[in-house]
């Protein structure tokens, strides 16, 4: 069976849009986009279009690629400072000659709507409520959305990153599952991956999991977004996988769009906080 992303995020942001009608005013996103590159800029106008489409207010700063890093960082403060914006987001990468760990520590936790400030990883570690990242924030209302039990069953996370791999092994840890943490130093990966109930798929590599490392009825969330002669490939080998799994996302129309929902989600729970 598909899981089917994009549907999931419409009806979870139809929930969304009309809690967001109820508030006093519209919760505001700045964007912050630095230089050109196609992949980011048609990320941030997916945000764009999904964020005033549930009725908030979403500004794409556009920064030349040159720009110096005290101006992206004065930019950063203004916002900080400014009561009328809920949420910041910096658009990674970023050109190498600015510093991304300074700027992206620079954003207030309270208005980091990536999660991924070393203030709400450490939340999520310590297993307190603040901001998830969005992609691994989406997966799991993904798997809740179908109904897929997560107690007590084998997880096998492939990527160790700090925006998927590292917080989607916490969260499903949280809710009980038994998780194992592979990566590019993993040894006999496919004896691993094999014995996994959920398999997430978040290395980076179009067509990594083929049909052999993965057992007869498992669930596959795919994370993968590569671009292969112009086309969108995830890390798992759709066709050969689907017939075994139990539940597959597709690439695209899967996790992607459960990210931009949970990036909604996150803009909201921050406005919340912020005006209580
Ligand atoms: N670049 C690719 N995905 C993301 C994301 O979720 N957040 C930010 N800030 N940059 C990204």
């Amino acid at each position: 069976m598909i899981l089917d992303g994009r549907k999931t995020a419409d009806e979870l942001n139809l929930v969304l849009k009309e809690k967001v009608s109820l508030l006093k005013s519209k919760p505001r996103l700045e964007i912050i986009l630095v230089g050109n590159d196609p992949a980011s800029l048609s990320y941030v106008k997916g945000k764009l279009s999904t964020t005033e489409k549930l009725g908030m207010v979403t500004n794409i700063n556009y920064l030349d690629e040159h720009v110096s890093e005290k101006e992206v960082y004065d930019l950063i403060h203004s916002f900080n400072h400014n009561d009328e914006v809920n949420g910041i987001l910096l658009q990674l990468p970023l050109p190498k000659h600015l510093n991304s760990e300074m700027l992206m520590e620079s954003i207030d936790y309270r208005k980091d709507v990536d999660g991924f400030h070393t203030i709400n990883q450490g939340l999520l570690f310590q297993k307190k409520a603040g901001i998830r990242p969005a992609t691994p924030k989406g997966i799991m209302m993904l798997l809740d959305h179908y109904g897929i039990e997560i107690e007590g069953k084998h997880a096998v996370v492939i990527g160790r990153s700090q925006i998927v791999g590292a917080p989607i092994s916490k969260m499903l840890l949280d809710r009980n599952a038994t998780v194992t943490i592979t990566h590019s130093k993993t040894k006999n990966l496919a004896e691993i991956t094999k014995q996994a109930d959920i398999l997430i798929a978040a290395i980076g590599k179009a067509k990594f999991v083929t049909k052999d490392m993965v057992k007869q009825g498992a669930v596959v969330i795919d994370v993968g977004i590569n671009r292969v002669d112009g086309k969108l490939v995830g890390d798992v080998d759709f066709n050969e996988v689907e017939p075994i799994a139990s539940y597959i996302t597709p690439v695209p129309k899967g996790v992607g769009p459960m990210t931009i929902c949970a990036l909604g989600y996150n803009l909201y729970e921050l406005y919340l906080k912020q005006r209580g």
